[in-house]
């Protein structure tokens, strides 16, 4: 974990963090518990929820729900609330992605991204806003580069990602006056994720494709939880409607290797 934080920063807070079962969201609900929260974690598959739940231990609350069932995920989180008494964080993560040229795209491929992706962030969002705007509250909501750069093989999730960065805006200024921030993380390329195993273009190594990073490497899920304490911190507190670039330079090349998946 990082150093530049202080402990117990969040203790006595809760936090619901969707796709806490692995990757990023894992990461994230794993550091918000070591700065004292307590964690309501949400995803499909309760075997992955399981195993972040044994990481953090008794601070852990486990909801198995598909973030594009709006009842599901409303009951989740009434269940995460009613577990720790109230609920003060949200962190959207759960996502969906593959390569996939527009032209071969089906209907219902381009709508499953945006489902997952947008419609989730809004129905996880929507449905803990009676709690949030209780006492006030955080909202942060991890995109992707693709929201702003122009990327081969990735209209969906660059709709959806751009999506969720208006999104973002769009709540800050309806919520502000209950006290609710939001905001958003942009990740670039993060090493050991399912992200980049399912995204790096195939054939190229992984010393190729690091030196297509202005600051040679990728990132780690440990500067992504960074991110997130610093966006929920009181450290954070004037910060809302805004997203939070942190992807090593990546974009300022435009889409990099992913224009060599044009052919
Ligand atoms: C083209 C595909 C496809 C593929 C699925 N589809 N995979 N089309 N290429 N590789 C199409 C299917 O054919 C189907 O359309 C539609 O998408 C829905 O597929 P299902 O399998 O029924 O959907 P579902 O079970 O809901 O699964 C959703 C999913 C899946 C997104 C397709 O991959 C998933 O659950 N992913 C979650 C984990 C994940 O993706 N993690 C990575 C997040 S990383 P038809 O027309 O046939 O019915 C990330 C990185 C960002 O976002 C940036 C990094 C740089
Ligand atoms: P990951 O491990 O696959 O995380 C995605 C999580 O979302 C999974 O735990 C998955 O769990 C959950 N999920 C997917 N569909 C869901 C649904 N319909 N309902 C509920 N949960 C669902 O991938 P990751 O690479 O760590 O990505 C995490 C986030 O970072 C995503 O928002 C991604 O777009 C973003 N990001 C990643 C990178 C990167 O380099 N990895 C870069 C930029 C942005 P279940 O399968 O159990 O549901």
């Amino acid at each position: 974990m990082s150093s530049v934080f202080v402990s117990g920063l969040l203790a006595g807070k809760v936090a619901f963090v969707t796709g806490g079962g692995s990757g990023i969201g894992a990461g994230i609900a794993m550091r918000l518990a070591a700065q004292g929260a307590r964690v309501g974690l949400l995803g499909r598959k309760r075997d992955k929820l399981d195993r972040t739940a044994a990481a953090i231990g008794d601070a852990a609350s486990v909801h198995a729900a598909d973030v594009r069932d709006y009842e599901a995920v409303s009951a989740a989180i009434e269940a995460c609330a009613a577990a720790h008494g109230r609920l003060d964080i949200v962190v959207n993560s759960a996502a969906g992605n593959f390569l996939a040229p527009a032209a071969a795209l089906s209907a219902n491929g381009f709508r499953s991204v945006i489902d997952i992706d947008l419609c989730g962030t809004f129905n996880v969002s929507r449905a803990a806003f009676a709690h949030l705007s209780k006492q006030g509250g955080s909202i942060v909501s991890i995109t992707a580069t693709q929201a702003h750069v122009a990327t081969p093989l990735q209209c969906h999730a660059g709709a959806a990602k751009a999506g969720i960065e208006k999104l973002t805006r769009d709540l800050a200024l309806e919520w502000s006056r209950f006290g609710i921030r939001v905001n958003a993380v942009a990740p670039g390329p993060i090493e050991g994720t399912e992200g980049m195993a399912r995204l790096a273009p195939p054939g190229a190594s992984e010393e190729a494709l690091r030196r297509r990073v202005p600051l040679g490497r990728w990132g780690t899920i440990d500067e992504i939880c960074d991110a997130v304490v610093f966006l929920v911190s009181p450290s954070g507190a004037f910060i809302t409607g805004s997203t939070l670039l942190i992807d090593g330079g990546t974009s300022l090349l435009g889409p990099g290797p992913f224009l060599d998946l044009l052919g």
